[in-house]
């Protein structure tokens, strides 16, 4: 049998997406299962490379749906972490956003419901279009020196993060 180059790339999207997710619930199990509220707040203060970028997004073009989304986007997600760590992360396609969206959606003390982590969802997904896919070698390249800096910044937490796998942390998913 043999495959398309568009089924290699579901292909290879899937197994990057699976490693991702047994690679976190692996690390969340690691901390005893299910963490608690106060867990879940000191393990969100780990930096990620997205942090160092910048934490506002112009959303002055957006459609009114997605500006009103963006407010909740903005007021749900900063709860446990800088607006920087969505805002400048290699996620970017509707699949990786919804695993990821529900992944915080379902950490204690969240505070986010159903219909709004959708809301939230259809807000990345739509601002990843425009502001990172449209432009994925911009983006790339800006990946690039977030990483770099945040190597030299924090050597330990990058080989923890990114080690051995850096292309795969600036190319967009
Ligand atoms: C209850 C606290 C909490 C809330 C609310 C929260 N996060 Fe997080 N976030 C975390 C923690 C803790 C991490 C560290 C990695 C992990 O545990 O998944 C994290 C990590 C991340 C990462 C980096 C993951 C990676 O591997 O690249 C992204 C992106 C992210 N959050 C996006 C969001 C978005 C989008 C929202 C709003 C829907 C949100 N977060 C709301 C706690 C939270």
């Amino acid at each position: 049998m043999r495959l398309r180059p568009v089924t290699w790339c579901t292909v290879m999207v899937g197994a990057f997406s699976l490693w991702a997710a047994l690679r976190s619930d692996a690390q969340e199990s690691l901390r005893g299962g299910t963490q608690t509220e106060e867990e879940v707040k000191e393990a969100a203060k780990q930096p990620y490379a997205n942090d160092l970028g910048s934490d506002t997004i112009d959303v002055s073009s957006y459609p009114p749906q997605m500006q009103r989304a963006h407010v909740l986007f903005s007021q749900k997600c900063s709860r446990c972490h800088t607006l920087a760590r969505p805002i400048n992360s290699q996620w970017a396609t509707a699949v990786f956003w919804e695993h990821y969206v529900k992944r915080m959606w379902r950490k204690p003390g969240s505070g986010i419901n159903g219909a709004e982590a959708k809301q939230i969802w259809e807000f990345l997904v739509y601002d990843s279009q425009v502001r990172k896919l449209d432009h994925r070698e911009v983006f790339k390249a800006f990946r690039r020196r977030l990483l770099e800096e945040f190597r030299q910044r924090y050597p330990a937490r990058f080989q923890e993060l990114y080690g051995g796998a850096e292309e795969d942390a600036v190319r967009l998913w």
